[in-house]
């Protein structure tokens, strides 16, 4: 029995639904090339930063101004800039390398929270050769005097002026702390989008009590960790309609979590923690298990798979998830050496 792996998403035809998404060593051309051989469908590049664009714009401003300074001492006012100088140009040489070096689509990936002149960088992106974009949304609403609405609109300002800077693909990459979400999807896609990637996994730093300093923790997934966005997937594929390309990203690390995220509604299964912990040639074994049970339940391609197990909670998913969340909570049964009277003190 043959099984077709091929899929749709953002209206690219991909060989399979497994892709690696953005993670570092995306970028470089010989890990890209190894993916590709492992079979992903396509590559999503690391995200490149308004910052870093900006930080090239003001530092291009600044060698320009420092140009026209008659003393020495003042070249050295902005000595911080440097570093950032040349960022942007980089990341389209490395996204020309990576395109040599596969014939998958490779997905450019931007992380931005304003509209402003790093705008005109999407376009760049288009023209160095990227077959889709992803604009990674990447932000904490921490300010007390900037509302829920102030923010969705800022976001969505924000995905509609990168639509028109852009005719390549638009994917947005959505954090799951919105307040309505539903809604923020449709008007995502309204705005612009061509496809969700859900979720973005945001990093807590730490404290550590010996140095008494916050310092940056990187915690690789789990496959529990999947369940928050196949829940959205299998809420938002009845919504927003077959042609919306929807990606899974959190928590995918085996075949049988690709199965879930496709059965929920996903078009394509993104990983990252697991390829960064057992190497870009995981895809394969990913694939084969994803194979192995398709051909074992008769399923002959993704797109039968495909949102099978959304569309019985679509009737009313917030009624589903209110018994689902109380069905949860009731099920738990305390061990039985935790019900004997514990001593008093
Ligand atoms: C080391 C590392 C770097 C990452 N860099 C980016 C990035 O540049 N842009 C982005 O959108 N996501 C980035 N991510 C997030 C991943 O693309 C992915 O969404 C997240 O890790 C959840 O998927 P996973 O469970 O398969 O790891 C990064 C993740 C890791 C672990």
């Amino acid at each position: 029995m043959t099984v077709e792996l091929d899929t749709r998403y953002l209206g690219l035809g991909l060989r399979s639904p497994l892709v690696a998404s953005a993670a570092p060593g995306n970028s470089d051309p010989l890990i890209a090339a190894r993916l590709a051989r492992a079979g992903v469908g396509a590559i999503v590049l690391p995200s490149l930063f308004e910052e870093e664009i900006e930080g090239e714009l003001v530092g291009l401003d600044r060698a320009l101004e420092q140009g026209t300074e008659a003393f020495a001492e003042a070249l050295d006012y902005f000595p911080a800039i440097g570093p950032l100088v040349g960022a942007a140009d980089r990341y389209l040489r490395s996204l020309e390398r990576v395109k040599a070096a596969v014939d998958v689509p490779v997905i450019a990936s931007l992380n931005a929270t304003t509209t402003g002149g790093w705008v005109h960088h999407a376009r760049r992106v288009q023209d160095a050769g990227a077959d889709a974009l992803e604009l990674n949304l990447y932000h904490v609403p921490a300010d007390p005097r900037r509302t829920a609405s102030v923010a969705e609109a800022t976001d969505l300002a924000l995905i509609a002026a990168v639509r028109g800077a852009v005719t390549i693909p638009l994917a947005v990459k959505l954090s799951p702390y919105y307040s309505a979400l539903a809604a923020f999807a449709a008007s995502a896609i309204a705005a612009g989008a061509d496809g969700l990637v859900l979720f973005n996994r945001f990093y807590q730093p730490d404290l550590d009590l010996d140095r008494l300093e916050i310092v940056p923790r990187l915690e690789l997934s789990h496959p529990w960790e999947l369940r928050l966005p196949g829940r959205w997937i299998a809420i938002l594929r009845p919504q927003l309609g077959p042609d919306v390309g929807l990606a899974a990203s959190s928590g995918v690390h085996a075949g049988t979590d690709a199965l879930k995220a496709l059965m929920a509604g996903a078009d394509v299964a993104m990983m990252t923690s697991a390829l960064l912990r057992h190497g870009p040639e995981h895809v394969a074994t990913v694939e084969s298990e994803l194979r192995a049970w398709m051909v074992e339940r008769e399923y002959v391609s993704v797109e039968q798979l495909r949102g099978s197990a959304s569309a019985s909670t679509a009737g009313d998913p917030a009624a589903f998830e209110r018994a689902n969340y109380m069905a949860t909570i009731r099920s738990w049964t305390t061990p039985p050496d935790l019900t004997a009277t514990a001593p008093h003190r």
